[in-house]
């Protein structure tokens, strides 16, 4: 959601600006803006639609101002239009912000009656003003936005350039990401990492109540009350190369095929023949204690939900610990029974998602010890909790999560594993067999992606179908709650995933011979289930799609298969969800849509 860049330095700004648009495009947005200081001007452009419309706007060699801010707006307050495009200015005031202003009608109201009229319906436009009014007491910027600040309620990442002042930025946040780079006589800030990446890899990840200002050599950073706190200046590993395509059509595509590597980079140095699994992270929050969890609670949203609900069958098979597993948006609205002895798993791969954090919050106020397991290095999530098992799986750029998803199951089943050898539930030689297993599952996956050139024949065929069906049981369950989701996301294709038993207690009505029915049947105790499933749905004239290693296709039955290589039990869902990912990619690629910015899409749901 929303995108903000500022830059302040020696370069021209307005190629920072746009490159590091670029590169937050993945959050989702429906127009642009950005506004330079040149020659004591303001010069604002800003336009509705893709970053490109706004690019065509602008004559970059008439644009040398060294400072500015941009922003691409995911509406929410007012239409995606160009009046309701960010910058928005109030005299000395230009500002950008990510997030919801809660109370902007009260404000709003009040600052009419102090003669203040609006231009926009946005609620951006409030803050503006509310800067402004308080500038006409203070004259000086910091102490006006400090003030202004203590009047909003709501969420906000804003970064204000004062017309008047070349030489500063200011930025404030409460709720939504931003981040500061530090670069050699220039500072930037931005919504997230990619946008930085090219210019430096010296970040501070601002915390909420955070408040400061920037100059091409200093920075100083202020909590809510103003008084000066330091952060610590985190060096990140990330490439700037890896937010780049690579030569692939899409970031989606690049990112399914990048799973080999990225697995391999989550398992490095957790796994070994003497020690088992090793999470080092874990060793202060349960080092010594005793281990006192009678409950584990998974809070996350979208696909990290997924990824919850296949360690769920894991930990309850492998711990016998008893597992919830919760949307982050329906647990912080409930009165969820969580004490001392819960350990509650926050699943995010941005860090940033408002519900995931709020839910993460909450257990953490009731008692519970909270993990994350999250992508983003230094993001709100990892702040929170007590420790946090990091995916390694580099920026995910495309909106709809694929490699995300496999590493987190990749550092759950290792979870897992830890648990099981914690609470003594596993033998040293069954664990030496999985950690065996492991070692061999970038290959596997590898193997899995194999099945590309049979999937891409076979969307052609599944393209005009709707809606498509997915089954599967146990931990195959969620990955079929995956594989639709991905098809709704990028081919706007109605598509639901089913508990293959559930079937008979209603879905079954769908089907007929229009419907096409995606089957996980991997080797294991509900194989023979599955396939009575298959018969069901079959005999009702659907065609169906087997997924699965090959002695387990039933003779005579389904209407195509893909082979899965064989593998451990446990992981099978990492390596099933791959043709899936593929299939949903394929579609949507035929079809022509915007893979990796889908509609009404936003990357990082830093807003309820
Ligand atoms: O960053 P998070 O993992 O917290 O994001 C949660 C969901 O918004 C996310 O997984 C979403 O469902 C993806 N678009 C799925 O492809």
């Amino acid at each position: 959601m929303c995108g903000i860049v500022g830059y302040i330095g020696d370069r021209s700004a307005i190629s920072v600006l746009l490159d590091g648009l670029q590169h937050l495009e993945y959050r989702g947005y429906d127009s642009a803006g950005v506004a330079v200081i040149q020659d004591d001007q303001v010069i604002t452009h800003r336009s509705v639609g893709k970053l490109a419309n706004l690019i065509q706007k602008i004559d970059r060699r008439e644009l040398h101002g060294t400072v500015g801010i941009g922003h691409t707006r995911w509406a929410t307050h007012g239409r995606p239009t160009e009046v309701n495009a960010h910058p928005h200015q109030e005299g000395r005031v230009v500002l950008v912000h990510n997030g919801i202003i809660e109370n902007y009608l009260d404000l709003r109201r009040k600052l009419e009656k102090l003669g203040h009229s609006f231009t926009s319906e946005t609620d951006t436009e409030i803050l503006c003003h509310l800067v402004a009014e308080q500038l006409k007491k203070t004259k000086q910027m910091q102490p006006a936005i400090q003030k202004a600040l203590a009047l909003v309620e709501g969420s906000y990442a804003i970064v204000v350039m004062d017309a008047e002042d070349p030489d500063r930025l200011y930025f404030a946040r409460q709720g939504s990401p931003l981040v500061l780079g530090l670069g050699e006589k220039e500072n930037i800030l931005a919504s997230d990492v990619p946008a930085i990446l090219a210019y430096t890899r010296k970040m501070v990840f601002l915390e909420d109540g955070d408040r400061g200002v920037i100059s091409a050599k200093k920075f100083e950073i202020f909590d809510a009350k103003g008084k000066p706190v330091k952060r610590k200046v985190a060096q990140i590993d990330w490439d700037p190369v890896m937010a780049e395509k690579g030569g692939y059509k899409h970031f989606m595509l690049k990112e399914i095929f990048e799973q080999p590597k990225v697995i391999g980079d989550t398992l490095a140095g957790r796994i070994s023949a003497k020690h088992g699994v090793v999470l080092p992270e874990l060793a202060e929050l349960f080092g010594s204690k005793k281990f006192d969890v009678d409950h584990i609670q998974f809070v996350a949203c979208g696909t990290s939900w997924h990824a919850a609900g296949v360690a769920r069958y894991w930990i309850e098979s492998l711990c016998g610990i008893p597992v919830s597993v919760d949307l982050a948006s329906e647990f912080r609205y409930r009165n969820p029974v969580i004490g001392k002895k819960t350990l509650c798993v926050a699943i995010s791969q941005s860090g940033e998602t408002a519900d995931t954090l709020a839910a993460a919050q909450l257990a953490k106020r009731r008692g519970a010890k909270l993990i994350a397991v999250c992508n983003v290095q230094g993001s709100s999530v990892t702040r929170l909790a007590h420790a946090t098992l990091y995916t390694r799986a580099g920026p995910e750029i495309g909106v709809a999560s694929t490699k995300a998803f496999t590493t987190q199951l990749t550092v759950l089943w290792l979870l897992t594993l830890w648990l099981s050898r914690k609470l003594k539930k596993i033998k040293t030689a069954a664990l030496e067999q999985e950690v065996k297993a492991l070692k061999r599952l970038p290959g596997l996956v590898q193997t899995s992606l194999e099945s590309h050139n049979e999937v891409r024949a076979l969307a052609k065929q599944f393209m005009n179908a709707s809606p498509v069906l997915f089954i599967g049981r146990g931990t195959h369950y969620p990955v079929v709650l995956e594989g639709a989701l991905k098809l709704k996301e990028i081919a706007y294709i109605h598509a639901e995933g089913f508990a293959a038993g559930e079937l008979k207690h209603g879905p079954i009505a769908l089907v007929d011979q229009d419907v096409p029915v995606i089957a996980l049947l991997p080797q294991g105790d509900l194989l023979e289930k599955m396939i009575s499933n298959i018969q069901e749905v079959a005999a009702r004239g659907a065609s169906v799609l087997m997924i699965g290693e090959k002695n387990c296709f039933p003779k005579g039955m389904g209407t195509a298969h893909i082979p899965m290589p064989k593998a451990s039990s446990y992981l099978t869902p990492i390596l099933y969800v791959v043709p899936l990912q593929l299939f949903a990619y394929d579609i949507a690629d035929q079809m022509g849509t915007d893979i990796d910015q889908p509609r009404n899409l936003a990357k990082s749901v830093t807003v309820e």
